[in-house]
């Protein structure tokens, strides 16, 4: 039945679009954060767009800034389809965004992304896309730019709770790449990419967002 890589994402029978509990569960606590460190930027991309839920819930909520979605071409039609049903004027098309393959795209005719937002990607995708991922963000990003994850971490070397013990197991079993990061090593990766952590907030369900900044130029 799901036939893309969008993780828990199941079929809503009842509208027949990929559909995300844990985004219906995540986005408002995520939004707030985004509302009070987006204030200044104009320019978000978004990378792993999944099912698109998370965009067209934020862009109109966040209304002085573009949000352009990427992801992989399998997950297009999705987010599409999921724009189709909730427009808003400040809600882009996703670009073909592979980590494998691609370099951060440009959105024609603007100006640079002076942020970059990734929700749930860090533990799936493997550790070299991850440091492939630090790399084009400390890159592409200006100075101020941010670079704001969420997802689940360790810290001090332990899981933060037996719920995220659960998830990484399950992780490692479909993936063997996959697996929840320890938060020290993705602020020494960002270190390595002029992105400094700013700040951290706790979110439900033993979930973080780690906010970098560039605040020093490459
Ligand atoms: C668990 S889903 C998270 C989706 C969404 N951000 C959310 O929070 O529900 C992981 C996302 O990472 C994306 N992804 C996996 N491999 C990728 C790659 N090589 N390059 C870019 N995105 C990738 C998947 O397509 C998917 O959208």
């Amino acid at each position: 039945m799901n036939k893309n890589n969008l993780g828990n994402a199941d079929i809503s029978s009842q509208d027949r679009l990929p559909f995300s509990q844990a985004c219906e569960n995540n986005k408002a606590p995520i939004l707030n954060v985004l509302q009070k460190e987006l204030q200044e930027h104009t320019h978000v991309l978004e990378v792993g767009s999944g099912t698109g839920q998370h965009s067209v819930y934020f862009a109109p909520r966040l209304p002085h800034l573009q949000w352009q979605t990427s992801d992989v071409t399998d997950n297009h039609q999705v987010i599409q389809a999921w724009h189709e049903i909730y427009p808003a004027p400040n809600l882009h098309a996703p670009f073909v965004f592979n980590l494998t393959t691609d370099s951060i795209p440009k959105l024609q005719d603007a100006p640079p992304y002076d942020a970059i937002f990734t929700a749930n990607t860090l533990h799936i995708i493997a550790w070299p896309l991850v440091e492939r991922l630090f790399e084009l963000a400390g890159e592409a990003l200006p100075l101020d730019g941010k670079l704001i994850v969420y997802g689940p971490f360790n810290e001090n070397g332990r899981y933060t709770s037996a719920s995220n013990q659960q998830f990484d197991s399950t992780l490692r079993q479909r993936d063997v790449g996959s697996g929840i990061r320890h938060k020290e090593d993705i602020i020494a990766l960002a270190n390595a990419h002029h992105l400094t952590l700013m700040t951290e907030y706790q979110m439900p369900a033993n979930n973080q967002i780690l906010v970098f900044q560039k605040i020093t130029a490459n």
